[in-house]
Parts: structure tokens; C-alpha cells; sequence
């Protein structure tokens, strides 16, 4: 059954220019664009999202990083219950230097701070987050 996951093109991809080559490589994948945003993200927002890292020493500068100028955000889907897990297979590996060539991060990523796009770690954070970016779109299909 076909399913939904939320991605963004962070601070840095929009600030290089580069939103049309990443949307490309979700698109050339076969997936497709539901919705899609491009906006100003606050620091209750930024904070929320990134929950999960709340008490990392990266916790502030990644919040800095987030919210420092606009984000373009969307809503991906695909054919299977997998798309979360595929987004993440295009996007690459966190740490810049196990991000393989042919991925997002991979080719076009030269930090792990600033790595130009994030994806939905499972089934349940592609839930949670499609919910808190895109509320009146949602999960379902
Ligand atoms: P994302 O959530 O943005 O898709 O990235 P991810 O799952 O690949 O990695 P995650 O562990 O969730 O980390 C979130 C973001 O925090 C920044 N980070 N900095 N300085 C550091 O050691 C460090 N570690 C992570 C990166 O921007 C990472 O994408
Ligand atoms: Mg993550």
C-alpha cells in the first residue's frame, strides 16, 4: 500500500540553490510530490521537530541552523509502505563522510552540520512530523 513521509531541503539547500536538484532526485525516483512549502521556521517549530535531540550538545546550533533563513518542506509519497525508508536511501548517511556517492548528502553535503536535507526516520516519526508541518494534509492515502 502506497505511503507518505515528510522531507526537507534545509536551510543550506535552499540558501545554495539547490531545492530543483533534490526535488529531481525524489521525482527521477518515482515518487511524488503531495505538498509542498517553502517557509520560515521558528524556534518552538525548529525545537519540536527535532525533539529527539533535545538534550544533544548540537541541540542550539541545530536550531540556529533550522531556523536561520526559509526551509522547503514536503510531503513525498510512494507506491509501497516504504517511502520513508527510500527517502532515506537517496538523502544518505548522517555523518558527511559515510554519505555515499549518488546520494543527496553524498555528492553535494560537506558537513554533517549543514546536510542539505532531512527524512522521517520511520513509520512513526513520518507520522509525527507530517502532523506537525503539514496538518491539514496528513499521513493517510
Ligand atoms: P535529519 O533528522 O536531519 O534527517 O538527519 P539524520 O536523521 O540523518 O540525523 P540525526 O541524528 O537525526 O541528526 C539531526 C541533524 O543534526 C545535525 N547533527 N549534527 N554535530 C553533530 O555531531 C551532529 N550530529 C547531527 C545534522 O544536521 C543532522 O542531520
Ligand atoms: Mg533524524
Amino acid at each position: 500500500m502506497s505511503s507518505r513521509t515528510f522531507v526537507m531541503c534545509k536551510p543550506d539547500a535552499v540558501e545554495r540553490g539547490l531545492v530543483g536538484e533534490i526535488v529531481a532526485r525524489f521525482e527521477r525516483k518515482g515518487l511524488r510530490l503531495v505538498a509542498a512549502e517553502l517557509r520560515t521556521v521558528d524556534r518552538l517549530l525548529a525545537e519540536e521537530h527535532y525533539d529527539e535531540h533535545r538534550s544533544k550538545p548540537f541541540f542550539g546550533e541545530l536550531v540556529d541552523f533550522l531556523t536561520r533563513s526559509p526551509v522547503f518542506t514536503m510531503v513525498v509519497e510512494g507506491p509501497d509502505d516504504d517511502t520513508w525508508e527510500l527517502c532515506r536511501i537517496l538523502i544518505g548517511k548522517t555523518k558527511v563522510t559515510d554519505a555515499q556517492p549518488g546520494s543527496i548528502r553524498g555528492d553535494l553535503a560537506t558537513t554533517t552540520a549543514e546536510n542539505l536535507v532531512h527524512g522521517s526516520d520511520g513509520p512513526e516519526s513520518a507520522a509525527r512530523e507530517l502532523a506537525l508541518w503539514f496538518p491539514k494534509v496528513g499521513p493517510k492515502v
